[in-house]
């Protein structure tokens, strides 16, 4: 049962593991072998411990529901710091905090933490093992909830160590639940600190300390912690990407298969843009997933980028998925799933707001019944940043070569964020730097997974506002040269799919209707069609889309297409409110792009 400590060669990672066994005092220590008997082992203690509930399993087989503490439910993004040496490093829009002082302050709070629980040594790799665009994490946790999510979030186990060698780099990935118990003292259901919560990066050293907080991001510290924040500070230091982006990929009738990267902020249906299936009139078009969150991305030897997804798993937004807004996601959730914060049905299976008709009667994810009745009064059964973890290789629109170590190529990069007005939906950059300068000032409004204001537009470049591990300055002017590296540089387009009219309705069905877009971002991609030239750059013109089994109409066209110039007027001048935070390190090329934006769009 686990692995034991001695068939491991590697000693930098073995005296660091003893030198956090000595600061946090666990009961006993665990050396994760990523199997499935420790994995259905770990589940099992959880059941009796009342973490988990084992689902009904002629429903939802070998899947569990957990609830957390109402305390943790979400990222804490004013809990999360980005400790580099100088706090120019950090830029104006992470927290930051001298690394030496806060060491001292979690050395503090990490003394003794583990005490009464069990420390587990758990080794993932982000993308598949032993890729060139792969990378080694050890995340030390005590809380079996985090090593059975990331046996599924990432390629855990015995096989890490094998990469790893005696000398291999990993990055040392350091978690507690910050809830330490007495003799005798009783768990509770979801440990966690209600008070203290920190999740610290230390980007020049490569280090992530976690703690307070058990849930999501916070925790499962491969996936924005390591797979972002600390890869986009070692993306800028040797030269590739680590990006908040999906990827997909285009297969046309005719069998040519294009691939895209897209980048949306937290709660913008990135999941459903993933595993999108075509209209029914888009006979013999396919897509499919690589990834739905993550893109590490690195210039091939062929002169394209090339993309993995560093994750194994989806850790999902559950409200709102259904098999009318993702029929693939709904079908990946079939079985072997770790559903957090939904509710229990009485036939024991999970539901949450947008699934389908809500049950008679249910268990609401804070363990108390709810009826549609409390809906209508306004109480969810689901918590809005309800979770489901599933394994990616069970999403029936998985591209084949999601997991080829080589990187599948991205031919453009799609930017989009959630907005009312103002934003068209659709256009392509002039070029890379125009491209750049549209996805520095992505904004988007609103977002659960981080409680944004509603109807507030929040800057959001590049969909990496929360989880760029440097200064945002530095961060444009990395990829305005990264985009001349390669050969074939990617085209740029910018979408939105939530415009609305002056009734506050949606204008474009958006969900599987998104794939006219696709296609024409497609054609425009390998020079298949015209665009009409604006100010902002290439659009469709009504005719260049596939308007086949959907009524839209011309006039209709224009409304999504629109150029407002007033509203532009409003945006530019949000743009330079933006860029004025960036102080020195704003790339003036962007400065200088939005004064000739400015001038061009309103005279
Ligand atoms: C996520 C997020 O959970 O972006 O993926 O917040
Ligand atoms: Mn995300």
């Amino acid at each position: 049962m686990g692995i034991d400590p001695d068939s491991v060669r590697h000693e930098q990672l073995k005296a660091w593991v003893a030198q956090v066994a000595a600061l946090t005092q666990p009961d006993r220590i665990v050396w994760c072998d990523g199997s499935q008997e420790e994995y259905d082992r770990l589940c099992a203690e959880m059941v009796a411990a009342g973490t988990f509930v084992q689902l009904n399993p002629a429903r939802r087989p070998n899947s569990y529901l957990a609830c957390s503490d109402p305390s943790d439910v979400a990222r804490v993004e004013d809990r999360t710091f980005i400790c580099s040496e100088n706090q120019e490093d950090a830029g104006p829009t992470n927290n930051w905090e001298d690394p030496a002082k806060m060491k001292e302050t979690l050395r503090g709070l990490f003394k003794g933490c583990m005490r009464g629980r069990t420390m587990y040594v758990i080794p993932f790799s982000m993308g598949p093992l032993g890729s060139p665009i792969a990378q080694i994490g050890v995340e030390i946790s005590d809380s079996p909830y985090v090593v059975v999510n990331m046996r599924i979030m990432t390629r855990m186990g015995q096989a890490v160590y094998d990469v790893l060698g005696t000398d291999g780099f990993f990055i040392p990935c350091l978690h507690s639940v910050g809830a330490p118990l007495d003799p005798g003292q009783a768990d509770v259901k979801w440990p966690c600190n209600p008070t203290a919560k920190y999740i610290v990066h230390f980007p020049e050293t490569r280090e992530i300390w976690s703690y307070g907080s058990g849930y999501g991001g916070n925790a499962l510290l491969g996936k924005k912690c390591l797979a972002l924040r600390i890869a986009s500070t070692m993306a800028r230091d040797e030269g590739w990407l680590a990006e908040h982006m999906l990827i997909l990929g285009v297969e046309s009738p005719t069998g040519e298969k294009t691939y895209v990267a897209a980048a949306f902020p937290s709660a913008c249906g990135k999941t459903n843009f993933a595993m999108l299936i075509p209209p029914q009139s888009f006979n013999g078009w396919k897509i499919t997933t690589v990834g739905d969150d993550i893109a590490w991305i690195k210039p091939g030897p062929d002169g394209r980028f090339r993309a993995i997804n560093p994750e194994a798993g989806y850790f999902g937004v559950a409200p709102g998925t259904s098999e009318k807004t993702n029929c693939n996601a709904m079908a990946t959730l079939r079985e072997n799933i770790i559903f957090t914060n939904v509710a229990l049905t009485d036939a024991g299976d999970v539901w949450w707001e947008g699934m389908g008709p809500a049950p008679a009667h249910c268990i609401d994810w804070q363990g108390k019944d709810w009826t549609p009745a409390d809906g209508k009064a306004g109480r969810k059964a689901a918590h809005p940043n309800a979770r489901f973890t599933a394994p990616a290789a069970q999403c029936p629109s998985i591209d084949p070569a999601w997991e080829d170590p080589r990187g599948v190529p991205i031919s453009a990069f799609i930017f989009g964020g959630r907005r009312a007005t103002t934003i068209p939906l659709v256009y392509q950059a002039f070029n890379w730097s125009f491209g750049v300068y549209m996805a520095a000032t992505l904004g988007s409004e609103t977002t659960a997974a981080a409680f944004g204001q509603q109807g507030v537009v929040r800057r959001d470049p590049f969909a990496m506002l929360p989880f760029c591990g440097y200064h945002m300055g530095d961060y444009f002017n990395h990829w305005l040269r990264i985009g001349h590296v390669v050969e074939h540089t990617p085209k740029i387009f910018c979408v939105n799919w939530f415009r609305m009219d002056e009734q506050g309705e949606f204008m474009w069905p958006g969900f599987s209707e998104n794939m006219r877009v696709l296609k024409w971002i497609v054609d425009r991609v390998h020079g298949r069609v015209l665009a009409r030239e604006t100010v902002l750059g290439w659009m469709p013109r009504y005719e260049d889309i596939d308007w086949t089994g959907l009524d839209i109409g011309k006039a209709e066209f224009e409304g999504l297409t629109r150029i407002d110039a007033a509203g532009w007027k409003h945006e530019l001048a949000g743009h330079k409110e933006w860029f004025d935070k960036m102080g020195g390190k704003l790339p003036r090329q962007l400065a200088l792009k939005r004064d000739l934006f400015e001038l061009e769009l309103t005279g």
